[in-house]
């Protein structure tokens, strides 16, 4: 039997983020350009003999059943019609991600954690079965199976796989507070104004409780990015570069502590390094 797997859980960021509509169901009805980058958390699921167990040196770090990679533990059990609790596996989690980011950090653990344990636990599901389970974890978690450059409807849970976008390099940068998605969206009820010039269309009211966001935004722009943009609902901002030393560059230029420069990663290549 398999006693242990190791998997990497990309992040990403949002190219473009349009907010159509509000839904009977309450979500938002969208149209987004997903994109991974190589920030990664690394996922490691050790077989033992006590109960199901999720580490991380982050104390920050949720390890309870609200976590993605329980629900996940608990969709693939579904999945093999087994009425039990997630049991004899520990999930050890080296977080790269930071949270409250928009960098799809939870939402990406709870893809990986999916797959992972339907290979631990020899569960065999269809594509199907696995989009649908990773849709009820939430409205990003089924990109996360994909990877790569992808359109995303409805709740951002249908997806168009287009073409991969010419490699490029990601300057994020993350500001010390975290915004949460549901409030976010509760801030673009109170008052969805548009801006064509902006890409993603919560950056107006997310920068507008945290000034910081559009400074960030201009200050990529003027360090040559050629898009710059807030992530999903942010915190994070991000730049992108054609070149690895304009990006550092600009890293160096903003020089705050949670920033980070690295690749934007094809589907291809999401599949490849996924297992290293
Ligand atoms: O699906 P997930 O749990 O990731 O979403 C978090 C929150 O973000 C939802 O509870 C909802 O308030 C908001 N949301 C939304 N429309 C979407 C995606 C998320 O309103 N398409």
């Amino acid at each position: 039997m398999m006693r242990s797997l190791r998997v990497r859980a990309f992040a990403k960021i949002n190219l473009e983020l349009r907010v159509l509509g509000l839904r009977p169901d309450g979500y938002h009805e969208l149209r987004t350009t997903f994109q991974s980058i190589a920030l990664a958390d690394t996922l490691t699921f050790t077989a033992t003999r006590g109960p199901f167990r999720i580490e991380c040196d982050d104390p920050s770090f949720p390890a309870d059943h609200t976590n993605l990679i329980w629900k996940a533990a608990q969709r693939v059990l579904a999945l093999a019609r087994k009425r039990e609790q997630p049991f004899g596996v520990t999930v050890r989690v080296e977080k790269n991600i930071p949270m409250q980011a928009g960098l799809g950090g939870g939402s990406s653990n709870g893809a990986a954690a999916l797959q992972a344990l339907c290979r631990l636990w020899k569960v065999k599901a269809t594509r199907e079965e696995l989009h649908h389970a990773a849709a009820t974890l939430g409205a990003d978690v089924p990109y996360f199976l994909e990877g790569g450059t992808a359109l995303g409807f409805h709740r951002g849970d249908l997806l168009v796989p287009i073409d991969d976008i010419s490699p490029a390099w990601v300057v994020v940068v993350v500001p010390e507070f975290g915004v949460s998605t549901k409030e976010a969206f509760a801030w673009w009820d109170a008052s969805p104004r548009r801006n064509p010039k902006v890409s993603n269309d919560l950056q107006g009211v997310v920068a507008k409780r945290h000034p910081v966001v559009s400074k960030l935004v201009r200050a990529l722009n003027k360090e040559g990015a050629f898009h710059a943009s807030l992530s999903g609902s942010g915190s994070a901002v991000f730049g992108l570069f054609s070149r690895r030393s304009d990006a550092q560059a600009a890293a160096r230029a903003l020089a705050g502590p949670r920033t980070f420069v690295t690749p934007t990663l094809s589907r291809a290549a999401c599949r490849r390094l996924a297992a290293k």
